[in-house]
């Protein structure tokens, strides 16, 4: 017998890790670290992520209807983590991590984070009342990158983000390609034009 049995819960592993931001008309906007989403569909293109009813940013996503996921680079980690465990409630997160609300593309309300290497617009479509947390199904109304992802020919390049992901309680990093969709049938010449070396 390989496995031991070590009971049930959230172990599918690595999880996204991005920062949630999101506005009221008065009041500052605020950011949420979250882990609990991922992609659901893609024409339209759409993703879920599930909050608890008890945060502040929760009130503000269900009441306004729309939101911007964030990416985690390593160098926004920190700040990530800072606003997974405090409310808005009690800081002004962006000041207190010193990050730049952005306007949206498509967004009327909720600002993207200036320092986040990219981030996606996102317009509330339904919502799931599932247990511990709602999950939102949003659709993806627009995407914007740093310059700095993209590469001559404005292709965008994520290897360039240094992103982080959430495993089982701690923050880790997304490494190099190791590979590429389809790779494992992919003809000689584009196996070595996009990926030399690769076996
Ligand atoms: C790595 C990480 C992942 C998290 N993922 C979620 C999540 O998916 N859903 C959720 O409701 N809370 C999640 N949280 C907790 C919230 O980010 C946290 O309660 C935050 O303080 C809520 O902020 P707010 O009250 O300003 O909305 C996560 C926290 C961390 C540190």
């Amino acid at each position: 017998m390989p496995f031991r049995s070590i009971g049930r819960g959230t172990l599918l592993a690595p999880a996204s890790l991005a920062m949630l931001g999101c506005a009221q008309e008065a009041g500052a906007p605020n950011i949420i670290t979250v882990a609990w989403l991922g992609t659901v569909n893609s024409e339209p293109p759409m993703l879920s992520v599930s909050i608890r009813p008890g945060r502040f940013s929760y009130g503000i996503i269900d009441r306004t209807g729309e939101f911007t996921v964030n990416l985690v680079s390593r160098e926004l980690l920190k700040a990530a983590d800072f606003c997974g465990v405090r409310s808005g409630r009690d800081v002004d997160k962006f000041a207190s991590c010193g990050l730049h609300a952005l306007p949206a593309e498509g967004l009327t309300l909720a600002p993207c984070i200036q320092e986040s290497p990219l981030y996606l617009s996102c317009l509330v479509r339904s919502k799931l009342e599932l247990g511990s947390h709602h999950m939102f199904l949003a659709e993806i109304v627009a995407v914007g990158a740093q310059e700095r992802l993209l590469d001559e020919r404005g292709r965008l390049d994520l290897s360039r983000a240094g992103l982080m992901a959430y495993s089982h309680g701690e923050y880790v990093p997304v490494g190099g390609p190791e590979g590429f969709f389809g790779y494992s049938v992919a003809r000689d010449e584009v196996l070595q034009r996009r990926m030399p070396g690769i076996r």
